[in-house]
């Protein structure tokens, strides 16, 4: 099976762009990575490094497999030069309209015509988005799940004027790169997120009028629902900055009864971000 996509610049190197790259660098995929700053670049170059080294140390993979892998991706911190030759943008920046637009616009002086523009938002608006470029039926919605290597699922999004080869483009490339891609159109939150928040959010409602404990709402949804992990554990996981800004877009955009948790909002002022910050619901 081959893929028309040869090369695709990958804008963000965080998390999900970082683990982005390195599925698409998995399936042969040349790979340029985007980052505002050196830093930023270093940190994600280097997760995928580490994660590849770790291969190699479990003997999953030999040094000759890992180092084909790395000649993939090349890092870059000008769009100018990221976006040559390219036939795909994977958007993958912090989950802000106005930051997400900004780069649109600049990608688009960049870009050649025919290059597809994707945007792995996890709950705005694709033709939103869209109306920072002149290619809306080239703008699709691509939302992989943390952590990409991992996890199967892309939600592909149809914005009202995506178009329908677009659209199967993005199918087979998913295909391509061993995912399950599924359709949405661009209700806020699209499938995953707007359930997910409900769940989560209730959960959060559980532990603060006192219904039951952290860890027993954690050990039910996993035993009990066959979850990988809790809802205290996930949103430690995802970030509850990241959660939190879900919530409050899909509050916005369908309702008050969407509103987050009064927990959530104080752990998030308290700079309680989960994992990342060393503690949230749990401390690491
Ligand atoms: N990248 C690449 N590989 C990874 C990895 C990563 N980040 N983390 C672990 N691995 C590899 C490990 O090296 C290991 O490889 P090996 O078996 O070959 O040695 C293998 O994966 C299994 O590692 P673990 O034993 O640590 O993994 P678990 O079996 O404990 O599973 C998990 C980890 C996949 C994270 C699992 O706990 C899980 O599925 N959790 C739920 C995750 C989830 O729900 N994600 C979605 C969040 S919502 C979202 O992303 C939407 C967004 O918009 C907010």
């Amino acid at each position: 099976m081959n893929s028309e996509f040869k090369k695709i610049a990958v804008i963000g190197s965080g998390t999900m762009g970082s683990g982005i790259a390195l599925v698409l660098a998995r399936a042969g995929i040349d790979v340029n990575i985007v980052d505002v700053e050196q830093k930023f670049l270093d940190l994600g170059v280097q997760s995928i490094e580490n994660f590849l080294n770790s291969r190699i140390r479990k003997g999953k993979m030999n040094d000759q497999e890992v180092n084909i892998l790395k000649k993939k991706i090349h890092p870059f911190l000008k769009l100018e030069d990221a976006t040559r030759d390219i036939q795909l943008v994977i958007e993958a920046i912090t989950e802000d309209e106005k930051s997400k637009k900004q780069l649109f616009e600049e990608l688009e002086i960049h870009c050649d015509d025919q290059v597809i523009f994707a945007t792995n938002t996890s709950a705005i608006k694709i033709s939103e988005l869209a109306t920072a470029t002149k290619r809306p039926d080239k703008f699709v919605g691509m939302h992989f799940f943390n952590p990409p290597a991992l996890m199967n699922l892309v939600e592909v999004i149809r914005g009202d004027k995506t178009s329908d080869i677009t659209i199967e483009s993005i199918i087979s490339l998913c295909k391509f790169l061993e995912k399950t891609p599924v359709l949405s159109k661009e209700a806020p939150g699209f499938i995953v997120n707007r359930l997910l928040w409900v769940f989560l959010n209730e959960s959060y409602k559980l532990l603060e009028n006192g219904i039951a404990e952290r860890d027993h709402i954690d050990k039910a949804i996993k035993l009990g629902l066959n979850h990988p992990m809790g809802p205290f554990e996930l949103s430690d996981y995802i970030g509850l900055d990241v959660v939190l800004e879900i919530g409050e877009y899909i509050k916005n955009q369908l309702g008050e009864q969407y509103e987050p948790a009064s927990l959530l909002r104080k752990m998030v002022n308290d700079g309680k971000l989960g994992k990342k910050s060393g503690s949230g619901f749990y401390n690491y």
